[in-house]
């Protein structure tokens, strides 16, 4: 099943090839948060939740592409840097579409359920003692060497996959309030997918599909310890500076050196967007509110909704919004962070006296 035409594949018109390297993705779900809408204090509130996606995060969307090329270049071993996410759609896609995947990922610094993933999937996983960053760098070199086809998000194909989450959401609005949203809430780390979904809304204008005044304002979340593309928003500078040490619960987006920023600074800047950081105690209140509405993520994707709640009270986004909030990944990613954001369970002893005399210690 070559999935054509389903999922990501619906939209081929606008990707390089009809058909990819498929484990049927896209088509994710656009939540109503009627509770949390009504908490921020928005208009309108959607949560679409790239959880979802086969392998739990947005990346599956760029993987099905990116694997298509490379199998068309008959390349031999498909590599990435990554925080987690990467290296789990990589090593699934590349197995499925029969090639050896490598790769590289922060010692200590990478969540539980996507080292598994890498893993069962059959990547050849090298834990290095530094950042992101840094195990970037080193992949790049590698494939400027030929050791590697690199499946970064500085590859243009995975690219071209991820600019169906902004076709999906204007549709999913479209459908819904005859209009498209008037801002999309967005995780940024290498700042892939602000610059996806701008060029998904470039070729939209460009095609008289869209107009340029109805462009979402692209609204990029990053965490207090590695902001340097809010930085760079804030002193309206025209390059980012690289931080060298980040720190963040949200270890999907612990990232410095945001390698898409020269495509993803004009996307913000030209939809009228702001960028702004969030703190890890913010991001997992929004964590636990986004939860609590039945739709389970992990630290990174809650930064977008804490996001939200913090432009909003600072009165930059204003009440009577339409809002799309981007949800990168799936709570089962990183098991430790959702069981320290929920709380311990309480052990009981083995006899139904005492459930019952634990549950009425709490009248
Ligand atoms: N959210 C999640 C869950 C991610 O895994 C990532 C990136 C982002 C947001 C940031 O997206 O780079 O397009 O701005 N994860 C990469 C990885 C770095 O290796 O999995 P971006």
């Amino acid at each position: 099943d070559d999935f054509e035409g389903r999922g990501v594949w619906r939209y081929a018109d606008a990707l390089p090839f009809d058909e990819g390297v498929s484990i049927q993705e896209g088509d994710t779900p656009l939540y109503e948060v009627p509770r949390l809408e009504d908490d921020i204090g928005v208009e309108t509130l959607r949560i679409k939740h790239e959880g979802m996606n086969p392998t739990g995060s947005f990346k599956d969307r760029g993987m099905t592409v990116g694997v298509r090329v490379a199998k068309e270049l008959g390349v031999g071993r498909l590599a990435c840097a990554s925080t987690g996410n990467t290296s789990a759609a990589l090593a699934a896609y590349g197995s499925r579409g029969g090639m050896e995947t490598l790769v590289l990922l922060p010692a200590g610094k990478v969540a539980a359920g996507k080292i598994a993933q890498a893993s069962l999937h059959g990547a050849r996983i090298l834990e290095v003692d530094d950042n992101f960053d840094t195990c970037l760098d080193f992949v790049q070199e590698l494939a400027s060497r030929g050791e590697a086809y690199l499946l970064n998000s500085l590859n243009p194909f995975r690219l071209e996959g991820q600019k169906t989450i902004g076709l999906e959401i204007l549709e999913g609005f479209l459908a819904d309030y005859e209009a498209v949203p008037d801002r999309i809430v967005l995780p940024v780390g290498n700042a892939g997918n602000t610059s996806a979904l701008y060029k998904a809304f470039r070729e939209l204008v460009q095609a008289g599909e869209l107009a340029e005044a109805d462009v979402p304002k692209l609204t990029g979340v990053q965490a207090d310890g590695a902001a340097p593309m809010v930085e760079a928003i804030e002193n309206g500078a025209d390059e980012v500076r690289r931080w060298d040490d980040v720190e963040t619960r949200a270890t999907a987006i612990r990232i410095g050196n945001p390698v898409n920023a020269p495509k993803a600074l004009p996307g913000i800047r030209e939809t009228d967007g702001t960028a702004v950081s969030v703190s890890d105690e913010e991001i997992t209140a929004a964590q636990r509110d986004l939860a609590g509405e039945g739709i389970g993520v992990e630290p990174a994707s809650a930064a977008s909704v804490a996001g939200l709640r913090k432009l909003r009270n600072a009165g930059i986004v204003d009440a009577d919004e339409r809002v799309a909030c981007l949800t990168t990944g799936h709570l089962l990613k990183d098991p430790d962070a959702a069981a320290a954001a929920g709380g311990d369970p309480e052990p009981v002893p083995g006899d139904f006296d005492g459930v019952l005399e634990t549950l009425s210690d709490d009248a």
